[in-house]
């Protein structure tokens, strides 16, 4: 018996937080039980991590090394666990954002990446991305009205453009897996979007 493993990803003010909420409720009203989770984090351990991540200056590597030793706790202890109860893993954030951060944004070596995704996850990969595609511009008028930005969220609209075009580059290389939703919609239409995926899978 195994559950489904599914991922939330995007720049920062794409709006996927927004969105988690509205999968989940649409997936417990069909019975389905659920974990909610995040990364960096999902552990003490791995929040532990997070926090240093978020708020210390660090390099390019660093980032990756921290973030993928988070998520192998993540995924030992709480992801492949529940999956294998049967129960689905909802995760705002997984290796996706590994490769669109540190490797788009920071431009971390692809290769390098790709040996520590292999390392950590042992060829487990989410049954289903969401990638909340949008313009950085629009990004960042949203970021702007919602909140004050953490380390990561005051980097500049060139790096998010990268970061943008690494997700575009991992979505071309697992197009059944990853989904991408138009996030420049209203939040009626990506959930109208996010819906239809779902019941087009018959989840
Ligand atoms: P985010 O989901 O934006 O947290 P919040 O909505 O609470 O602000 O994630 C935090 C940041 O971590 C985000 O800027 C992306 C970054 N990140 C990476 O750089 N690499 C990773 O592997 C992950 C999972 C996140």
């Amino acid at each position: 018996m195994s559950g489904r493993f599914i991922t939330f990803e995007g720049i920062d003010g794409a709006g996927k937080s927004t969105h988690i909420e509205s999968v989940a409720q649409h997936l417990r009203r069909h019975g389905v039980e659920l974990v909610q989770t995040r990364e960096p984090g999902g552990t003490p351990l791995a929040e532990s991590l997070r926090a240093l991540f978020l708020h210390q200056d660090m390099d390019g590597l660093t980032e990756a090394l921290l973030v993928f030793a988070a998520r192998r706790d993540h995924v030992q202890r709480v992801i492949a666990p529940a999956l294998a109860l049967g129960q689905t893993v909802l995760c705002d954030r997984f290796t996706d954002a590994s490769f669109a951060y540190q490797g788009g944004g920071r431009g971390m070596d692809w290769q390098v990446l790709a040996t520590l995704e292999q390392w950590v996850q042992q060829g487990r990969q989410p049954d289903l991305t969401f990638w909340f595609d949008v313009d950085p511009a629009l990004a960042a008028q949203r970021r702007a009205q919602a909140r004050d930005a953490d380390r990561l969220e005051q980097l500049d609209l060139e790096f998010f453009a990268r970061v943008r075009a690494a997700y575009r580059r991992r979505a071309e290389s697992a197009p059944g897996r990853i989904v991408r939703i138009d996030a420049s919609d209203t939040i009626d239409g990506v959930a109208t979007q996010i819906r239809a995926e779902l019941e087009r899978r018959g989840w």
